[in-house]
């Protein structure tokens, strides 16, 4: 079928349905919900059999619905309705939430239903669970009313329901002096991505996201308490939280020190080490062991908020990973369990930087350290576990280890273009193309498309897709075996002998250099384009076109269907 997905971009639901429905051979093309007459102008060009729309703000306009069956995938279960779907899902503490694909009507989302997929829904961030659960139930209801339009005979059907009201900030409101950390603890969560939760810190507004529990900390209810990297830990009617990321009123969202530098005040609470604590607390880099038959794997695993990966947390990142490899460990076992496992420099930090260029180059340069510190690991095997999605940076930073292990359903964007016609570094040149071919690299680099877990196999960019529904056992499985294989030491030793016989061929500091030329003019150049997309990455600035490699009824060669 010829399928329109109208949206108000193309995140990551959008991203994981449009390569769904194209591996099942629909012909696809997206417009951006930029205004009603561009949308009209899209289905005149495009003749959609059917519009599919993944995440929008507003309705799609009459003009369309009536004349073009338009799909609207609704982050609720059957019967809900409004905006505010997960929102009220989450602060209610609803133990199983669902997507509802229906079809548009001049009322929002009470139009008749073609299908619907549930899920349990867990104890986390609104961000996490949409890109997760919400996002897997999407893709099921999706494909199934896809199916059911295709086949001609299903008759959608009309289900009872209320609208639920737009969540306001006083419906998120918090008293740290009057509340437990559990009721905060799910009011931030129930924000978390967007809008946050507006309150007053140091005295100014700002909104808050990224909180973790807290077992030990205890203070007056309502008072700060300690800081440990740029989170702040704040006390509660019953404990504590601590706080990851903060908006100021007219800013951008920023790790915690950085939003209120005035934080750095307060007394730290550092971890004495990278092993995982034994109970909650903000821990953003763990470390963790399983032996397996007198084998040992280590586990490196991070959370860091959106995948984004600042300087600072690249130092110690690469720190942490160079004191793994001290340990009597066979295997290192890197990321596994976040939401995201990267997506390369943090843009944010070094837009709020003093200059910008600076903190560009000083943040490539230490992604670039870590990716350099595995690629040069030769006391062990390493193993990139991806439970989440990657993007840019990201995807060849996990490519610098010696296996790539992916979740079915993970996201891939092995490509930097979008952001200002980033060259890209992190020996993306030195890691992919051996991979994939110079075409094949070429290719991944100028489509800037994104790539699902199976993709990314059967190309041969990454080495194994594996199940969603117990991916960490399964990991830890693989490792544990790759531990014991009897072989460890022949494929250790391969492996330094292929290092040596590359360096040999090109060192490694000769790619570096030259990404780094090229990163250097896109970061100090007369050409502003890589300021330019991240200040409008950043700030959220609304699309003002959908960009022609998405939105293929646009491309000079197409020709408008009978
Ligand atoms: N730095 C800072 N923040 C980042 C980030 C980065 N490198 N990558 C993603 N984010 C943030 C987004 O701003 C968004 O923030 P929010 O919590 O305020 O909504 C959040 O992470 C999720 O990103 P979003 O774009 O909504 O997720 P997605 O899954 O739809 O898309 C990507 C994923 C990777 C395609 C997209 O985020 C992206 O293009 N990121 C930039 C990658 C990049 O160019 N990195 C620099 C070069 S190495």
């Amino acid at each position: 079928m010829r399928i329109l997905l109208l949206t108000h971009s193309f995140n990551s639901l959008a991203q994981r349905l449009f390569c769904e429905l194209g591996a099942r051979g629909h012909q696809l093309s997206i417009e951006f919900d930029i205004a009603d007459s561009v949308s009209e102008e899209a289905v005149a060009l495009f003749k959609p059999e059917l519009l599919i729309a993944p995440f929008l703000k507003r309705a799609i306009p009459e003009t369309i619905w009536r004349t073009t069956p338009c799909l609207i995938v609704h982050p609720g279960i059957e019967g809900d309705r409004g905006p505010s779907a997960l929102d009220w899902a989450i602060q209610r503490e609803r133990t199983e939430w669902g997507v509802t694909v229906l079809q548009a009507e001049a009322e929002m989302d009470a139009g008749p239903v073609w299908a619907s997929a549930t899920f349990p829904l867990r104890l986390a961030k609104k961000s996490s669970l949409y890109r997760n659960e919400v996002t897997e139930a999407a893709v099921r209801a999706v494909l199934l009313a896809v199916e059911r339009f295709a086949g001609g005979e299903f008759v959608p059907y009309r289900v009872a329901g209320a609208e639920q009201p737009l969540m306001r900030q006083a419906d998120r409101a918090l008293d740290w002096t009057t509340m437990g950390s559990a009721e905060i603890l799910a009011r931030i969560n129930a924000a978390d991505g967007f809008p946050g939760v507006a309150d007053a810190w140091f005295g100014t507004p700002c909104h808050l996201f990224d909180a973790w529990p807290e077992a030990h900390l205890r203070g007056t209810p309502g008072s700060l308490l300690a800081r440990r990297e740029h989170a702040l830990c704040r006390a509660t009617a019953d404990g504590s939280l601590w706080v990851g990321h903060i908006k100021r009123a007219g800013g951008i969202k920023l790790p915690a020190t950085q939003a209120f530098p005035e934080a750095l005040a307060l007394p730290e609470q550092p971890l004495a080490g990278w092993w995982q604590a034994d109970d909650p607390t903000w821990q953003d880099i763990t470390y963790r062991e399983e032996n397996h038959h007198g084998r040992s794997v280590g586990f490196l695993d991070w959370r860091f908020y959106n995948g984004a990966m600042s300087t600072a947390q690249c130092r110690r990142l690469s720190e942490a990973f160079r004191w793994a490899t001290t340990r009597p460990t066979q295997v290192i076992v890197l990321g596994g369990d976040g939401d995201f496992w990267s997506n390369g420099i943090h843009l944010n930090t070094i837009e709020a930087a003093a200059s910008p260029a600076d903190e560009s180059w000083a943040n490539i340069n230490a992604i670039d350290d870590l990716a350099e510190a595995i690629l040069t690991c030769s006391t062990q095997l390493t193993v990139a576990a991806l439970a989440g999605n990657a993007g840019a940076g990201g995807c060849f930073l996990a490519r610098a280890c010696d296996q790539v292990w992916v979740r079915d359903g993970v996201l891939l964007n092995p490509h930097y273009k979008n952001m200002g016609n980033l060259f890209g570094s992190e020996f993306w040149t030195y890691l992919l193309p051996p991979r994939v071919g110079a075409d094949g690299a070429a290719a991944i680099m100028r489509h800037r498309l994104p790539m699902t877990a199976a993709e990314a196999v059967a190309c041969g960019f990454y080495d194994a897709c594996l199940a969603s529904a117990d991916f960490t056992g399964e990991v830890a499985r693989r490792a544990g075996a790759l531990a014991a294989s009897p072989d460890l030491h022949g494929q250790l030793a391969a492996k330094v002998e292929k290092r040596a016989a590359d360096e040999a061929a090109k060192p490694l500091a000769a790619y570096r250099a030259e990404e780094l030329a090229e990163m250097q003019r896109n970061f100090y150049g007369f050409d502003p384009s890589y300021h330019v997309a991240r200040y409008h990455f950043v700030a959220k600035s609304p699309h003002s076109w959908t960009p022609r490699h998405l939105a293929r009824h646009r491309d000079l060669d197409w020709i408008v269907p009978a």
